[in-house]
């Protein structure tokens, strides 16, 4: 009989030997690539290919025999989604799953400052974290191409540049906290419309200089643990197995050592999937988790069927092994690291971050006197005004619902309509103006599309009474508005607003438009009113945002991170048919080329009502002029160029510089200007500062489709630094 104690002794001795042989693939001291073969190496087929696809609907399998866990996904990118079934698109009605959300990543965009895009990686890091998150499925830098694509709002805007200074910070706040960036939608889904079928076809200077560069430093310098494919095809072949994107581009030319993960139904075929670059494919067709379904994961492309032809084969193992060691270097980077914080949820400093990066976000569009004798409208002095009227649907909307995949649930959520009142009190009386139906995703036959004539009539006779205006609309997240799986079918404002802004206007003279949306709009009522705010979707804070910069409390420094045309046939991607945008259906073909946003105005001479990069201040500044350091550049130097600007105004304030750079002689078509540089300065009242750009060869490079690399041409160019796109305030001309 084995008494207690020889028990405990034979335990024992069994936890010592287990100690003492600790596999490699457990050991957290050894090498990365070392911990990676060997779990490799303990592995059966059946596990491996069980790797390659999901389990649930945001979870893809660990190997349970070695202890290697499970991954758990969730969108993305402003903030962490509630929790979805396990095996349908249904909400598992959680009660611990409200978090933070943080501005949409347009309003990121038009900070024009990386530091907030990392303080926001790191802050969303932070709540995935705390909801058990290995991957969160962003952040996106799909180039806005044309305004009526209904995700701009979660990219980085227009310029390869600007978004990828943005979303190195991003990646890297973010995965400092042992949390994966998927960076999407890799590549080419730039229209929502037939997302799942368009054949994207464009030049090779098209795809290098603009819709890859933000994808490739997101890679090669933010180091991103994963990348989602897009749903669309580009040259013929679906972008999430895609020999060009996938094997050549991201796998060979950049070495991404990471995972390439579908969009959500985005593989279809086993064989292209197994050779073309696919890791993990997630999502095919909707259920299927259970023997009661037609199609469970066992029918996914990456699973039995793969299997049976790795069986036989007629398929490479290596091409498996190499997804594999992928996938098993994320686990280790993401749910099997140990020395992770445990991050939290709705932190003040969330919400304060969440604040700043609105605050900085707000882009003033405009700001006229009412009449000569007074100065421009705003910010709002309240001591003016005994009944102030807001009117729109958005200053009391919860704008985080309905978007598609990137709508969140919100612990708390301040309305413009709120910070008004916090502001204002009893002064503010409310108006709804239109009406536009409940918050959703699809169903466009349910959303009201009338106008209500009513709503107008009612706002407008309160407008007739009221002292200060404060129209607060723009688009929302229902079906052809911002919303994922549809464009938007008109560019002016929808439900009625232009009528209701103009007959607000004449009502009352002291009005100030403020727009939350993800996209450009016509304004053909621009010159009708003295005052236009741009100011996205701000999660969370939003009403404080508003109210802040309405209040003058903060002064606006956003900067527009893509080109507001006058018209929508001013745009390059609607300049050439209907085959450019949307397309016949099948084809799409980028006509207007490398001439994107504000390349595609300069360069055509067609001026946008609000260009790139603009943004109006409650200061003004003086920027002088640029000094040089030289003004030849050697193919291995750099020069530099000095400007000083100077806050001149009463209040303190932000100014964005912008470096563009001209090539004057080149031997194929270029844009007048591109964005190279910029560098946001604070500055007291009456301060002045040196704004140093450095000036490398790299920056005066373009994408030769013969040599297949990007070349610099000896000759002559100008850097030129500005206020925006269209306002170049001093310049350098040099020579290579
Ligand atoms: C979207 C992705 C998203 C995924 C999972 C897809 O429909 O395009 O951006 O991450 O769903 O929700």
């Amino acid at each position: 009989m084995k008494t207690i104690a020889t028990t405990i002794i034979i335990a024992a001795s069994a936890l010592a030997t287990a100690t003492a042989a600790t596999p490699v693939y457990l050991d957290e001291n050894a090498p990365l690539e070392e911990r990676v073969e060997d779990a490799l190496s303990r592995m059966t087929l059946h596990e491996k290919v069980a790797m390659c696809h999901a389990e649930g609907k945001f979870a893809s399998p660990g190997v349970a025999r070695l202890g290697i866990p499970d991954l758990w996904m969730s969108d993305g990118p402003h903030g962490v989604r509630a929790e979805i079934n396990w095996d349908n698109w249904g909400y598992a009605n959680r009660t611990n799953d409200s978090i933070t959300a943080f501005p949409a990543l347009t309003a990121l965009a038009a900070t024009w400052n990386p530091a907030l895009a990392e303080a926001y990686g790191n802050a969303l890091g932070e709540e995935a974290l705390y909801r058990e998150k290995d991957v969160m499925l962003g952040p996106g830098v799909n180039i806005y191409r044309t305004p009526l694509n209904g995700r701009n709002f979660e990219y980085m805007g227009e310029d390869p540049f600007l978004a990828g200074e943005l979303v190195v910070p991003y990646i890297k706040g973010m995965q400092q906290n042992g949390v994966a960036a998927c960076v999407k939608h890799y590549a080419l889904n730039n229209q929502e419309l037939w997302r799942g079928h368009i054949d994207v076809e464009l030049s090779d200077r098209a795809l290098h200089e603009i819709y890859l560069p933000a994808f490739r430093r997101a890679v090669e310098e933010g180091k991103a643990w994963s990348i989602m494919g897009s749903y669309n095809k580009v040259r013929g072949q679906h972008a999430c197995h895609n020999e060009l994107l996938l094997n050549d581009i991201l796998k060979g030319d950049w070495g991404f050592d990471g995972v390439v993960i579908t969009d959500w139904g985005g593989a279809h075929d086993t064989r292209e999937a197994a050779l073309y670059g696919l890791d993990l494919e997630m999502g095919s067709y909707t259920n299927g988790l259970t023997s009661e379904s037609d199609f469970t994961t066992d029918d996914y492309y990456l699973a039995n069927a793969y299997e049976e032809a790795l069986k036989k084969g007629e398929l490479p193992m290596a091409t498996l092994d190499d997804k594999v060691r992928r996938l098993l270097r994320l686990n280790f980077r993401t749910a099997m690291r140990r020395d992770k914080p445990y991050g939290a949820l709705c932190t003040p400093e969330h919400y304060a971050v969440a604040e700043e990066i609105g605050n900085e976000a707000v882009v003033l569009l405009k700001n006229a006197p009412v009449s000569k004798k007074q100065g421009p409208l705003l910010p709002i002095d309240a001591a003016k005004y005994g009944r102030i009227l807001v009117v729109g649907e958005n200053a009391t909307r919860n704008l985080m619902q309905g978007g598609g995949s990137s709508e969140l649930k919100v612990k708390d959520a301040f309305t413009p309509l709120d910070g008004l009142r916090d502001l204002y009190g009893d002064k503010v009386v409310y108006a709804a103006g239109y009406k536009s139906g409940r918050p959703m995703y699809g169903h466009a036959d349910i959303i009201p599309q009338h106008v209500e004539d009513s709503l107008r009539a009612e706002a407008v006779a309160m407008a007739r009474e009221a002292d200060l205006v404060i129209f607060v609309g723009g688009l929302n997240k229902n079906h052809a508005q911002d919303c994922e799986a549809g464009d938007r079918e008109e560019y002016g404002l929808p439900f009625g607003q232009p009528r209701l802004i103009e007959e607000l206007a004449k009502a009352c003279p002291n009005i100030v438009v403020t727009l939350l949306s993800g996209n450009a709009v016509e304004m053909p009522w621009a010159k009708e009113v003295p005052a236009i705010l741009q100011a996205w979707y701000l999660g969370t804070m939003t009403g404080k945002v508003v109210g802040n910069v309405l209040s003058g409390a903060v002064n606006p420094s956003g900067k527009l991170p893509f080109s507001f045309p006058a018209r929508l046939e001013d745009c390059g991607a609607h300049s050439f048919g209907e085959i450019a945008y949307p397309g016949d259906s099948i084809k799409e073909q980028y006509l207007e080329d490398i001439f994107v946003g504000y390349r595609w105005h300069d360069t055509k001479k067609i001026p946008a009502a609000y260009p790139f990069g603009y943004g109006l201040s409650y200061t003004t500044f003086e920027v002088g002029k640029a000094t040089a350091s030289a003004d030849r550049i050697a193919p291995d130097g750099t020069i530099t160029v000095s400007v000083p600007v100077k806050n001149t105004g009463k209040v303190a304030g932000k100014e964005t510089l912008q470096l563009y750079i001209s090539d004057l002689e080149s031997s194929l078509p270029r844009p007048v200007k591109e964005l190279k540089a910029f560098e946001k300065v604070s500055l007291a009242p009456g301060e002045e500062k040196v704004v140093t750009f450095t000036i490398t060869p790299e920056m005066l490079k373009f994408y030769s489709p013969e040599q297949k690399a990007w070349i610099a041409e000896p000759g002559k160019f100008k850097a030129l630094v500005g206020t925006s796109s269209t306002d170049i305030k001093a310049s350098h001309t040099f020579t290579l």
